[in-house]
């Protein structure tokens, strides 16, 4: 069994590590678009373009699942990457992270009886998945039903963070720089009550305590987890059975090998080495 991951640079590297602890030692390939980084300020079209070359060089790898591990591709372009690696089943990010809201709201419901509104959610994403509405869409769609009206509902907010992505390619994973513009980014949508942030960015995972730091109080989720968890669910539905059959080995190709920042380098060696 082999499994393929991609992304448009180092975010993606979060995402395998979580599929790697669950399902361990099945062969993959990760491809990171790191020549074209980055996809969230990109058009729709362009993404769709970039995100269909990348399924289709690990479709030629051979791989038995493709896993989207971004954010942009996976709102943007998910049909017709589905299309282009049929009859490859493909996983993308949009409904695991809406699985990880709403088992945080859950539990803070849960846990806090006595809040009088519904906790906020917050998406943090690239511009490009903020501008798709890919997320409201699908949390209203999972939320709305369970309750009367609109007005009843938990509110919603995409968050646009264009700098972030670059800052993080950059190295600059606890920068003073990183905090004044989670700060500026973050500061005027902060409500009373605190709510669920959801990292809707495969890059975000890297820097998840600056944003801890940035809404205090905040749960703050990311959907590398509940992807994992759902390639694990999805055993039976896949032609060829997840077999743990492979070495845990992770093939990886980046369209720019020098664009890899020194921090990723680190994580890929000791992936490489056993060591996670
Ligand atoms: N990591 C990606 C995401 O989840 C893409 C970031 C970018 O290239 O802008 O959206």
């Amino acid at each position: 069994m082999r499994i393929g991951v991609f992304d448009s640079g180092i975010g993606g590297i979060t995402v395998l590590s979580e599929i790697r602890k669950r399902l361990g030692s099945v062969d993959y390939v990760y491809l990171g678009d790191t020549a074209h980084l980055p996809y969230g300020t990109k058009s729709p079209a362009q993404v769709e373009r970039l995100s269909v070359d990348c399924a289709r060089v690990l479709k030629e790898k051979k791989v038995d699942v493709l896993v989207v591990a971004c954010n942009t591709a996976s709102s943007l372009a998910i049909d017709s990457i589905r299309l282009a690696m049929d009859p490859i089943p493909v996983f993308g990010m949009v409904e695991p992270g809406v699985e990880a809201v709403l088992s945080a709201i859950a539990n803070l419901e849960k846990n806090t009886p006595s809040m009088t509104s519904k906790a906020p959610i917050v998406v943090l994403a690239t511009r490009a998945t903020v501008r798709s509405g890919a997320y409201s869409s699908a949390l209203k769609k999972h939320l709305i039903p369970h309750l009367l009206t609109d007005e009843e509902s938990h509110s919603v907010f995409e968050l646009a963070c264009p700098l972030l992505v670059p800052m993080i390619e950059e190295g600059w994973i606890d920068h003073p720089i990183l905090h004044d513009t989670l700060a500026l980014y973050v500061g005027p949508h902060l409500s009373e009550t605190p709510g669920v942030a959801l990292l809707g960015c495969t890059h975000y995972p890297w820097i998840i305590a600056a944003v801890q730091k940035s809404l205090p109080g905040w749960k703050v989720v990311d959907s590398a987890n509940a992807v994992a968890s759902a390639l694990e669910r999805s055993e039976f539905k896949i032609a060829k059975p997840l077999t743990r059959l492979g070495s845990g080995n992770v093939q990886w190709i980046f369209t720019d090998p020098d664009a890899v920042p020194a921090f990723a380098t680190k994580m890929i060696h000791s992936m490489n080495s056993g060591e996670i």
